[in-house]
């Protein structure tokens, strides 16, 4: 099943990890799915989204993220399962407790730099090829949370996700971040990527004029294939990212139109991931060599 996707745009604050949370909240509560979310930043914001502060604080302490995952397979090419990493029931929202996650945490930039200083980039490559492999059967739907920027991390994510998806702000800085993915892709193509699943209009003033030109002009260029539903600014998508010390209701995290706004982005990236006429990623000949 093609179920794994990287949500990436090189600009950073376009709402990356306030959109993961929402939309594997909503996939969980609504539709029953068993979600993975995957930390990919060493901000660890998406961590601190769906795990109380002490349970991650016992996670890092205890070396048992996805850095020390990636450490562990990459860097000392030891053979240890990421399902061992993985915490189980994230979320403060009491009926998505289908939620896993593998959690971040601050040295990944020193791992980072590690893998380009050891040529271990192949290496990365092959680990998170054969990760995605094994949680696409385990799993509904897998999200990778992505730093911005582009490092060796965020590369294999593209470059082995079944889709990608981009969330941006509707201004001129932000839609630059999705240029610079899109000309990125073009280069080396060979070595295999992601299929582009839409662009998601976030944090869009109902009360800009400019705001509405330049989502008009986003959605123009049919290549962005922009999602129907704008997801508004709104508080409660801004205070959604502190988690909650008590359980809570959906519609107490996303009350009125916001969760309704997030239900229908949520159905429609359903309804994109089942067309049926969805091209199959490109399997290339060092795709397959990398995988092994
Ligand atoms: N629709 C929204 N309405 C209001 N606030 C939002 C919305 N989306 C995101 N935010 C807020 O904007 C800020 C940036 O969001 P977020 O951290 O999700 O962006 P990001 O792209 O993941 O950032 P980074 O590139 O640093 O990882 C956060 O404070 C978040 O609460
Ligand atoms: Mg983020």
């Amino acid at each position: 099943m093609r179920n794994t996707i990287t949500v990436m745009n090189a600009k950073g604050g376009v709402g990356k990890s306030t959109l993961v949370l929402a939309l594997a909240e909503t996939l969980a509560n609504d539709h029953g799915k068993k979600v993975l979310v995957i930390d990919s930043d060493a901000q660890a914001s998406i961590s601190h989204m769906l795990l109380p502060q002490e349970r991650l604080e016992a996670i890092q302490t205890g070396a048992r993220t996805f850095v020390d995952y990636l450490i562990r397979n990459v860097l000392e090419q030891a053979q240890m399962p990421w399902r061992d990493f993985v915490a189980g029931g994230a979320s403060d929202v009491d009926d998505a407790r289908s939620i896993d996650l593998l959690p971040s945490d601050t040295h990944l930039t020193l791992f980072e730099r590690e893998v380009s200083k050891a040529d271990h980039e192949r290496q990365l490559r092959i680990t998170i090829g054969a990760l995605l492999r094994e949680a696409r059967d385990l799993y509904d739907l897998v999200l990778i949370d992505s730093a911005p920027g582009l490092s060796v991390l965020t590369e294999s994510w593209l470059r082995e996700a079944d889709f990608y998806v981009s969330p941006t702000r509707p201004d001129y800085i932000c839609s630059r971040g999705l240029e610079f993915l899109r000309r990125f892709r073009e280069r080396d193509a060979h070595m295999g990527f992601a299929e582009p699943l839409g662009v998601i209009i976030n944090m869009k003033d109902p009360h800009s004029a400019e705001d509405a030109q330049y989502e008009q002009w986003l959605r123009q260029n049919a290549e962005h294939k922009c999602f129907r539903q704008p997801i508004l600014r709104v508080s409660p998508l801004q205070a959604a990212t502190r988690f909650a010390p008590r359980t809570r209701s959906y519609w107490a995290k996303y009350p009125g139109q916001t969760g309704a706004c997030l239900r229908e982005l949520a159905a429609e990236l359903l309804e994109r991931l089942a067309a049926p006429d969805a091209p199959r990623k490109r399997d290339t000949a060092l795709g397959r060599a990398v995988r092994g």
